[in-house]
């Protein structure tokens, strides 16, 4: 049988569309109607015409889309594809926190679980959390559940005190300073490219922090030809398909996100075929998510 054409032909037939976020396998990004980064795949889910979002992602992206778009059926091949860092704040603890800092507004990273974003005033991706804390009035933030996140954001607004969550990624946080300035030191004129889940030592050494997306539109635009890209190493495959005479470096070889990494074409086809893995979100907890997802969208314009 032949997968790819398969799912095609489920996806007319069942009125879906396919998102892939860049982390995805190069074969599932292949296949998708939008690749994205976590901002931008929210915002395709919530406007798109059709009935089914087939999200090819983590689990929070997924239920991310359910919160903002309830009416439309949202499946995520692999049910088990979960963030590790979202798992890190638990919404009994988050409470805990808002009462010991009561006049601080909830600001939380989108890698978070329904429950904690039903108690949260504002989320935030890595593209717009620039943009929302400066639309932001108030001077003490609580910040979840990302502390590299976190302190990246606080140290561009050095007149708010930022109450940081103690969470991080696994992925982002194995990359050590030494994989870079090996590289480095064989390619002398290259740009180190550093999403913002690293921890402070390895973004001091960018030349640019960013999400994914902005990484990539980076390497689009610069007129360098030689980049350590310090993030997923999923991304590169955009980047290179995007500028096939242009190299990008891993540092080191553990850039892997291997929830990231569980979704296959087969997974997507039997997904679709059953139209199983479809997220459900109690309608109580969904309306208060859903509040702190629309307030991202409104602040990030
Ligand atoms: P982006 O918002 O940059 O796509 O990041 C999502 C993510 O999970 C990074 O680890
Ligand atoms: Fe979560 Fe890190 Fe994977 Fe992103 S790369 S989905 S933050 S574990």
């Amino acid at each position: 049988m032949d997968l790819i054409n398969e799912i095609l032909k489920l996806k007319q037939e069942k009125n879906a569309i396919i998102l892939a976020h860049y982390y995805q396998r190069p074969e599932i990004q292949d296949i998708a109607d939008a690749v994205g980064d976590s901002y931008n795949l929210s915002r395709v889910a919530q406007e798109c015409k059709e009935k089914v979002v087939v999200f090819c992602g983590v689990k929070f992206m997924a239920e991310s889309a359910k919160i903002l778009s309830p009416e439309k059926i949202v499946l995520l091949p692999v049910m088990d594809a979960g963030c590790p860092m979202a798992e890190m704040a638990e919404a009994q603890e988050v409470l805990k926190m808002k009462q010991e800092h009561p006049n601080a507004l909830v600001v939380t990273y989108i890698n978070s679980t329904t429950e904690v974003k039903a108690l949260t005033d504002v989320c935030v991706t890595s593209s717009s959390a620039m943009k929302i804390i400066s639309n932001i009035p108030n001077d003490e933030i609580i910040f979840l559940p990302d502390k590299n996140l976190g302190e990246y954001i606080a140290e561009q607004f050095p007149n708010k005190k930022f109450y940081l969550w103690d969470g991080f990624c696994i992925t982002h946080r194995k990359v050590k300073k030494e994989n870079i300035l090996y590289i480095k030191d064989i390619k002398r004129d290259v740009k180190v490219l550093v999403h913002p889940e690293c921890e402070a030592e390895i973004r001091a050494m960018a030349d640019f922090i960013g999400s994914t997306g902005d990484i990539i539109k980076y390497a689009d635009e610069c007129i360098k030809t030689e980049y350590i890209v310090v993030t997923e190493q999923g991304v590169i495959h955009q980047m290179k398909k995007r500028n096939p005479h242009k190299n990008f470096y891993v540092p080191g070889t553990s850039m892997t996100c291997f929830n990231m990494k569980k979704t296959t074409l087969q997974d997507v086809y039997e997904c679709l075929v059953d139209m199983k893995n479809e997220i459900i979100i109690d309608e109580d907890i969904r309306i208060k998510a859903y509040t702190a997802l629309m307030n991202m969208h409104k602040l990030a314009r």
